[in-house]
């Protein structure tokens, strides 16, 4: 069954009571966030004393919640019910709640129409479900500067990895050529990440898919870091498969996506078996049991579905689109200026890049400073500043190490390394930034980063369990 986007519900969540989800007009438009986010007011601790507003930067591992989705979630809650199961009035609800959040992300991902929407907990939940999915002797290509997401659930089909390209045009070449000296007849899927986590650069994800097909081949796009900062049609990229995750895209209620083709998940033996899954099992006279499996996309969710992770999902969509991708580009991209014009007049911070400085970019920005510990580095931006932001290699691994030129085939464990404060280790800080992030955050980052580059930190900080902490 495909789901029409433009499907009506048949029953509807009453409007929260407080509309608290308005944006943000109160404040000079090019410094305001666009959309509020939850958190905004949270103020913590200095420990050279004080409290700041907390400065979350690190939108690229988890987003705040949207406020709108907050209220969405919240005005749903005493309505919520089981989906897909129970009789009532709530139950009934709760199911059309359920299908037309598929028939939202059906539209937000402008998919084809019989594309089926399948609801995950995650992007690394996706494309597992998609490795499981895949048909016998099928053959992947992925390139080895993608996050572990998309890198490791192939580890049992046949997979090529592809030397980072340092050019869009490296890119496509490198592909073509691999899928030309693939075996033809063969299925083949090619897996690529549409921002990277690491360096927020965009990739030629239409020119890549061009080249797929134009091989006999399939593309999965990961889609963590591109859909919460991008308008995203999978018609005119022409992907076979998207996926993504809600807790990157402001809905973190547990939830994420694989949109795609319906025929390799039809065919494939449900990610998880049991109920919801299956439409009919019966008793075999020989003792056994027989099951017929779903073929739409309730074959790979069973078990009672996450309403309130799908139907945020869902508001956040709406939220975005309603709040106009025109405006939450050209705002990001004003704060990417101020973030990168403001590093850039550091002479000891490199900022790391794959593609160039030209390349376009989402609000993703990682960097090393000579003579720091990048862990040392970000404990202090929090510690002294009130400012989140990761560092180690962000589950990407091979693509860090080949940033900061040393090893890419050690592809360890998650995670920052031991350090010594004080030592340089090969690890980078990232600072990342989205549609809830005012000017005052990005400025306070830049500023940050001038002073402790030039005065050094203000405490002292001991390492415990590989990590740099306060010594407190
Ligand atoms: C590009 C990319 N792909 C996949 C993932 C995995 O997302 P999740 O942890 O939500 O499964 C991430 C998370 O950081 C990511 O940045």
């Amino acid at each position: 069954m495909s789901v029409r986007p433009d499907a009506a519900p048949a029953v509807t969540v009453p409007a929260p009571a407080v509309a608290t989800s308005a944006a943000v007009t109160d404040a000079d438009p090019c410094c305001a966030a666009p959309l509020p986010v939850l958190g905004r007011d949270v103020t913590v601790p200095l420990v050279t004393g004080g409290e700041v507003t907390y400065a979350a930067l690190d939108y690229a591992a988890s987003a705040p919640a949207l406020q709108r989705v907050w209220d969405d979630v919240a005005a749903y809650a005493p309505y919520y019910g089981s989906v897909h199961r129970g009789a009532g009035y709530l139950s009934q609800l709760s199911t059309d709640l359920f299908e037309n959040s598929r028939g939202t992300v059906h539209e937000f991902l402008d998919c084809r129409d019989d594309d089926q929407v399948v609801f995950t907990r995650s992007t690394t939940d996706s494309l597992n479900l998609l490795a499981a999915a895949l048909p016998a002797d099928c053959q992947v290509f992925v390139f080895e500067t993608e996050h572990h997401a998309s890198l490791l659930p192939w580890r049992d089909a046949r997979v090529t990895y592809l030397n980072a390209p340092r050019t869009h045009g490296e890119a496509v070449r490198t592909l073509e050529t691999a899928l030309a000296d693939r075996d033809p007849y063969g299925p083949a899927l090619v897996c690529v990440t549409g921002a990277s986590n690491v360096t927020g650069e965009l990739w030629p994800v239409r020119e890549l898919a061009a080249a797929a097909h134009a091989h006999g081949a399939r593309i999965v796009l990961d889609a963590a870091q591109l859909a919460p900062h991008h308008p995203l049609s999978v018609r005119e990229l022409d992907v076979d498969w998207v996926a993504f995750s809600g807790h990157k895209l402001y809905a973190p209620f547990g939830s994420g996506v694989l949109a795609g083709r319906a025929d390799w998940l039809q065919d494939a033996e449900p990610y998880l078996a049991g109920g919801g899954a299956s439409r009919k099992v019966a008793r075999r006279t020989d003792g056994g049991v027989d099951v017929e499996w779903h073929s739409t996309a309730a074959r790979h969710e069973a078990g009672s579905p996450n309403v309130i992770g799908v139907y945020s999902i869902a508001s956040a969509c709406k939220a975005l689109t309603e709040a106009g991708f025109g405006t939450l580009v050209a705002r990001e991209q004003h704060l990417i200026t101020k973030v990168r014009d403001g590093l850039a007049e550091v002479p000891e911070v490199k900022v790391l890049s794959l593609f160039g400085d030209d390349s376009p970019r989402v609000g993703v920005i990682s960097f090393v400073v000579e003579g720091w510990n990048s862990s040392h580095f970000a404990a202090a931006l929090s510690a002294e500043y009130g400012i989140g932001v990761r560092d180690g290699l962000f589950c990407a691994h091979p693509l860090v190490r080949t940033l900061l030129g040393s090893d890419p085939q050690d592809v360890g464990e998650c995670g920052a390394p031991e350090a010594e404060p004080g030592e340089r280790l090969l690890n980078a800080i990232r600072v990342s930034f989205g549609a809830g992030t005012p000017d005052e955050h990005v400025e306070r980052f830049v500023r940050a980063v001038k002073e402790l580059v030039r005065d050094g930190a203000k405490w002292n900080y001991r390492t415990e369990d590989g990590r740099c902490v306060p010594a407190v």
